[in-house]
């Protein structure tokens, strides 16, 4: 059996039918350094023809353009970004960010870390880790073409944030994980199972590790691009049932989370979690959690 046909078989058993998928680009705009209806208007002039992202607050596909929508001056002054539209999703299910301390886990190439940037209107302070120094450099530079100004850089594992010493108010956890076909055309040919269980536990070993640094009524959000379940239901299954997290139900575009996988039973509050299938965006999964109030009192400053 190929790869592809052992991967349709995995989603048709959990309910989906495998399709292609053309994926349009989508644009955010960064709110802090400019105005959405004169940005549109600029962009619209020079040919980028854009259309509202109905379940996005600052979103737009970009259904035709006759220059790249990363080469007009507009870009290169940090008025928007380019970000996928299921990407735009994880940072904002977070409750009031103005202010906060927020910890980004697997911050580069830091599309996730600026946008947290524009909701906070460059307030508070974002400490945003990653292990790829090269992926790093990416991210130093999307800051800086985007003006932001309260986000300190650390070249680290996630699994060793507690060396920080810090305390979180909200914590994003855009874990790596093992993607999906739509935004990799040679995925069937690369992955395999073993993979896909590697990275689960390397997501649920940086979740353990993560929950420590989080303050009191803190706030996470768990999000992958990967559609396959052990990345995704099935950890938010053992973050319930090992972490005494508690999964917390949110308003945004995308299906209920599974709760019967493989033949294996999961808790019932994982259907809050929301996966998206591909179509009009790419593959996600968002899922956003909060300790359950007996556990309330680890997260004192
Ligand atoms: C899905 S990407 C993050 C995308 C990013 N959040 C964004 O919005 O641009 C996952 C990232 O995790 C990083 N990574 C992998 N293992 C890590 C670890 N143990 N600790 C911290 N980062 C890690 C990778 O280098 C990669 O940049």
């Amino acid at each position: 059996m190929s790869g592809r046909e052992f991967f349709q078989k995995r989603y048709e058993q959990i309910g989906w039918k495998l399709k292609e998928v053309n994926l349009k680009q989508a644009i955010r705009v960064n709110q802090t350094y400019s105005k959405e209806k004169n940005l549109v208007n600029r962009l619209s002039g020079l040919g980028l023809h854009l259309e509202k992202i109905p379940f996005l607050n600052n979103g737009y596909w970009v259904l035709e353009s006759r220059v790249s929508a990363g080469a007009t001056a507009e870009y290169l002054l940090g008025y928007y970004s380019i970000q996928e539209a299921a990407a735009q999703i994880p940072v904002s299910l977070f409750s009031n960010l103005k202010g906060k301390k927020v910890l980004d886990v697997a911050a580069a190439p830091g599309g996730k870390t600026v946008q947290l940037s524009d909701l906070m209107e460059n307030t508070g302070v974002i400490i945003a880790l990653d292990v790829d120094k090269r992926r790093l450099n990416a991210l130093g530079n999307h800051l800086e073409r985007c003006h932001v100004a309260n986000t300190v850089v650390y070249l680290l594992d996630a699994r060793q944030v507690s060396t920080l010493k810090l305390k979180f108010d909200r914590i994003l956890l855009d874990v790596p994980c093992s993607g999906n076909f739509v935004t990799d055309k040679n995925w069937f040919k690369n992955r395999t199972l073993k993979d896909i269980e590697r990275n689960a536990k390397l997501q649920r070993e940086i979740l353990t590790k993560a929950i420590d640094c989080l303050a009191d009524q803190g706030e996470i959000v768990y999000s992958t691009c990967s559609l396959e379940p052990e990345e995704n239901e099935v950890n938010m299954d053992w973050a319930v049932k090992h972490l005494d997290l508690q999964i917390q139900e949110v308003d945004c575009y995308g299906n209920e989370g599974l709760t019967s996988v493989f033949g294996k039973q999961l808790d019932s509050s994982v259907r809050l979690c929301k996966r998206i299938w591909p179509g009009e965006t790419q593959g996600f999964f968002v899922c956003k959690l909060r300790r359950s109030k007996k556990d309330e009192s680890k997260g004192n400053y």
